[in-house]
């Protein structure tokens, strides 16, 4: 993690919306926060009900930040992604009382057509399989013109040309642009997504898992490239990892989430070194630390929750070490602390430091995202 009396090299960072070209869309307010969720509620219809699997989500993402979210598979981060943009499975739906404020303009009642003005431009996801995003017959340079000439509108000759620094930018060689994806490395392939992600110079980039099917170097690579991206071009990042070292190494703030709700959010430094909610205490405990014996790894006893039919109350209850009969009957609510955490769980009824269960814990980077950070792979990115 970092040492938080160096100075922090995104401090240069210039907020994106002072660099770009263009206007921020009409009905923005300059003065509102870059991203504003709450409440978000995304449900999926099956013939025996709906999935709730985002369920209450709030959060906020400012200018130039990145949010990590973290959590076991299925507890609704992919979903909570696609709803910032839509692109959600048919049977998806954001429900009523949701709200997604990008610069205060809320995306959740906007028609397909006028979020086409949002998607990309303002908000772009990079997903984890590179060779499913990339089209195997048409060449890198082309895919990453189009959205430049079809969003953007510009000519043949100026989104090639675009194409070009982009793949610049992220460490493609121009004399590999005309490369099909099968010709280029699993890495080298998912620069070229990168690319394709910043065509339109959005405001947020998020990033689902972009690096899980890499091997340990080329996803320090890749971490290392979002890094310098972020604080090139003043992006702000969501990330999307179930590596909690890379959450510890790359963002600002971590949102651990649990069955579709937030368990707990707040600074890195806090949330990963003074853990209070007790299923980030285990997720934590579950997570290898290369300097810990293999063998103190915790396991986190049962499983999610179906989230068709989740249990009332909190719904970590089955699973949770300390559990009260309030747990299984009352939804606890989102208390925020001095030091910017906020958690859900009735053992905090008021907002105060030390409270039960708070426990001291750490997690270390792996040596891939050691790797990124060092000095010496800064220097030469
Ligand atoms: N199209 C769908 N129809 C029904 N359930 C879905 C659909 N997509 C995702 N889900 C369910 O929603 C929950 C959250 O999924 P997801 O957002 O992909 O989780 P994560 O990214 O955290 O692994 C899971 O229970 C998953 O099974
Ligand atoms: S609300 Fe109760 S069951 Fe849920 S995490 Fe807190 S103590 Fe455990
Ligand atoms: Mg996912």
């Amino acid at each position: 993690m970092s040492d938080p009396a160096m100075s922090d090299p995104r401090d240069d960072a210039v907020p994106v919306r002072g660099r770009r070209q263009w206007d921020l869309p009409k009905q923005a307010d300059p003065t509102a926060p870059l991203l504003e969720v709450r409440d978000l509620r995304t449900h999926f219809k099956l013939d025996r009900g709906w999935v709730k699997a985002v369920d209450g989500v709030s959060f906020n993402l400012a200018d130039g930040e990145a949010l990590g979210l973290a959590g076991e598979s299925g507890c609704g981060k992919t979903t909570t992604a696609l709803s910032m943009v839509r692109l959600l499975p048919e049977n998806g739906r954001i429900r009523k009382g949701s709200s997604i404020k990008l610069f205060g303009i809320d995306l959740v009642p906007k028609t397909e057509r006028q979020l086409q003005r949002y998607r990309w431009r303002e908000i772009s996801i990079v997903f984890q399989g590179a060779m499913n995003a990339l089209n195997p017959v048409i060449r890198v340079r082309d895919q990453i013109a189009e959205p430049v000439r079809v969003r953007l509108g510009q000519s043949e000759t100026s989104s090639r040309k675009r194409a070009l620094e982009l793949l610049d930018l992220v460490g493609i060689p121009s004399r590999r642009s005309d490369a099909y994806p099968h010709e280029l490395s699993g890495g080298m392939r998912q620069r070229a997504i990168i690319a394709m992600a910043l065509a339109c110079d959005p405001a947020i980039v998020i990033g689902d898992e972009p690096t899980t099917a890499l091997d340990a170097m080329v996803q320090a690579q890749i971490l290392q490239l979002l890094e310098q991206l972020r604080r090139d071009l003043g992006l702000s990042l969501m990330l999307i990892t179930h590596d909690l070292s890379v959450i510890a190494e790359t963002c600002d703030r971590a949102l651990i989430m649990y069955a579709g709700k937030v368990a707990e959010e707040g600074p890195v430094s806090r949330v990963f070194t003074a853990a209070r909610h007790p299923y980030t205490q285990k997720l934590l405990g579950a997570f290898p630390n290369i300097r810990s014996d293999r063998r103190t790894l915790e396991v986190i006893p049962g499983s999610p929750p179906d989230l068709l039919n989740p249990p009332p109350g909190c719904r970590f209850a089955p699973r949770c070490q300390y559990v009260m009969p309030i747990c299984s009957e009352v939804v606890p609510p989102e208390i925020t602390f001095d030091d910017g955490v906020r958690v859900a769980c009735h053992l905090y009824t008021t907002a105060s430091e030390g409270a039960i269960g708070s426990q001291t814990t750490t997690v270390e980077p792996t040596a891939a995202t050691a790797a990124a950070a060092s000095p010496a792979s800064r220097a030469s990115a």
